[in-house]
């Protein structure tokens, strides 16, 4: 605590002036005894020592006072202007030296602050959540990603606070106790969605200034893990979907080598049936083929000119065939000025294809097709549109899945391979264009498809998917 201004100096002046005057007084009490001197004069001479010092002292005294108050001031982070000590170039000097320091702590300082702040702007910076432990296992600091994910988090709180994984939690505990730390452990952080986390742990060699030990880095697996799955599922599918038919054609071949060997009418009965199960393969090898081949282009934008009109006229034409069987009838409406769009034609004829031919499919007999195209503002809109039994709304999201079918057995017995609305939404991702379907079970079935017109369109970017109209 400083003392106050005024009860300092007069003490200090008192203490320094009696130290000063002591050798003075000392010599002249001396002088007097040893009667070398006589009192009145020693009295003169000692008023005059004394005034002398006291005007000194007095300057000195107050100097140091000015000097004090010169640290305090450079210490409180201000600039004050160096003193002037006229009997003490010295002291003078010192001062200079000492603002000199001070000036060289407040850049070092303020280096250190934006040192500080840009380490944390690069943790912040970071897509994957950080998290910064402490010995006694608490959180001490977090980055952006970090709340992004797990939501509000508290420091000083033990981390089983935010996250309760206990493979996490004891492979913390393992690197605060100095264990060699394994490969991440993988953790799921429940949700909704819920997160697939690779939890990384780093030891650190010594603590961080706000006591980290031990850094937690999380990276999202969830889509990673999700393409595996998927990945998995299609190829367990198409091997399903294959054997399927060539089990029939195995147990076919078999049966004709011996049982059926003389037998012309059975024969020419299972022949029909393998010839209708080789086409069945043959349809499904061609879709993935497609697939496939559209997925490898699906970032390439498309830069032909496509007439939608003429392509709509070409496949109804084609579909009639199929459709007069079933007594399903095919109207087309296209205006004459309909604009060209930009595109591959024959993947959009692919996509068209296949959004007619599943209308012609799953319309009841007897009933009409409704196959149109429109100008629109922002492209050109095409819409097929039936009279079957319509698709319930908890299947609209899921119906461009690879393989999934509403009734599977009523899709195999009309030849479908289940791939048909999934080339349609990898066509229509490259082409910017979006899918929606409107239906009413017992009713029917409106599938629309908007193609965004021109090279510099707005159209969203989305991928396409299924929405509900
Ligand atoms: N117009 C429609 N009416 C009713 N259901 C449809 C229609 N279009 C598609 N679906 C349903 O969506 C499923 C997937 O279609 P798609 O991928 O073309 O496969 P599929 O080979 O079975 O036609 C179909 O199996 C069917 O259940
Ligand atoms: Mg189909």
């Amino acid at each position: 605590m400083a003392e106050t201004s005024s009860s300092l100096p007069f003490r200090r002046h008192v203490i320094a002036n009696v130290i000063a005057l002591l050798p003075s007084a000392l010599a002249l009490a001396v002088l007097v005894w040893m009667r070398a001197l006589a009192p009145l004069p020693a009295l003169v001479a000692f008023a005059g020592i004394a005034l002398a010092t006291v005007i000194v002292v007095r300057r000195y005294v107050l100097s140091i006072g000015r000097f004090a108050r010169f640290v305090e001031a450079l210490s409180r982070g201000d600039e004050p202007d160096v003193p002037r000590f006229v009997l003490s170039p010295a002291a003078e000097e010192l001062a200079g030296g000492v603002a000199a320091l001070a000036r060289l702590w407040h850049r070092q300082r303020a280096s250190i602050d934006s040192l500080s702040a840009s380490a944390q702007a690069i943790v912040d910076g970071l897509p994957d959540p950080l998290l910064g432990i402490d010995g006694s296992r608490r959180v001490v600091r977090f980055n952006r990603a970090a709340r992004t994910l797990l939501g509000p988090i508290e420091t000083g709180r033990d981390l089983a606070a935010t996250l309760r994984q206990p493979t996490l939690l004891d492979s913390v505990d393992a690197a605060l106790a100095g264990a060699p730390i394994d490969d991440p452990a993988e953790i799921a952080v429940p949700g909704p969605p819920e997160r697939i986390l690779a939890a990384h742990i780093k030891a650190l060699p010594r603590p961080t200034d706000d006591g980290s030990l031990v850094l937690v880095v999380l990276h999202d697996m969830t889509a990673l893990r999700r393409a595996e799955r998927m990945r998995a599922d299609f190829v367990a599918n198409a091997s399903h979907e294959l054997r399927t038919p060539l089990a029939s054609l195995v147990g076919f071949v078999e049966t004709l080598r011996g049982p059926a060997r003389d037998d012309a009418e059975a024969q020419d009965r299972f022949l029909a049936i393998m010839a209708e199960q080789t086409g069945r393969m043959r349809r499904l090898v061609e879709d993935l083929l497609s697939l496939s081949r559209i997925e490898q282009r699906e970032h390439e934008s498309p830069t032909g000119r496509v007439e939608v009109g003429p392509l709509l006229r070409g496949l109804v034409e084609m579909l009639e065939m199929k459709a007069r069987p079933r007594q399903v009838t095919l109207t087309l409406d296209v205006p004459p000025d309909l604009p060209t769009v930009i595109g591959d034609r024959d993947e959009l004829a692919m996509a068209f294809q296949n959004l007619i031919d599943n209308a012609v499919k799953y319309t009841r007999p007897g009933t009409s097709v409704r196959v149109g195209a429109s100008r629109q503002d922002d492209g050109v809109r095409l819409i097929v549109s039936d009279q079957g039994e319509g698709i319930a709304a908890e299947h609209l999201p899921r119906l461009t899945e690879r393989f999934y079918r509403v009734d599977t057995a009523r899709s195999r017995q009309m030849g479908g391979t289940g791939l048909g609305l999934a080339i349609v939404k990898h066509v229509l991702n490259r082409h910017r264009g979006r899918l929606t379907v409107e239906s009413a079970v017992g009713e029917g079935s409106t599938f629309t498809v908007l193609l965004p017109d021109n090279e510099f369109s707005t159209a969203s970017k989305e991928p396409a998917g299924v929405q509900k109209g």
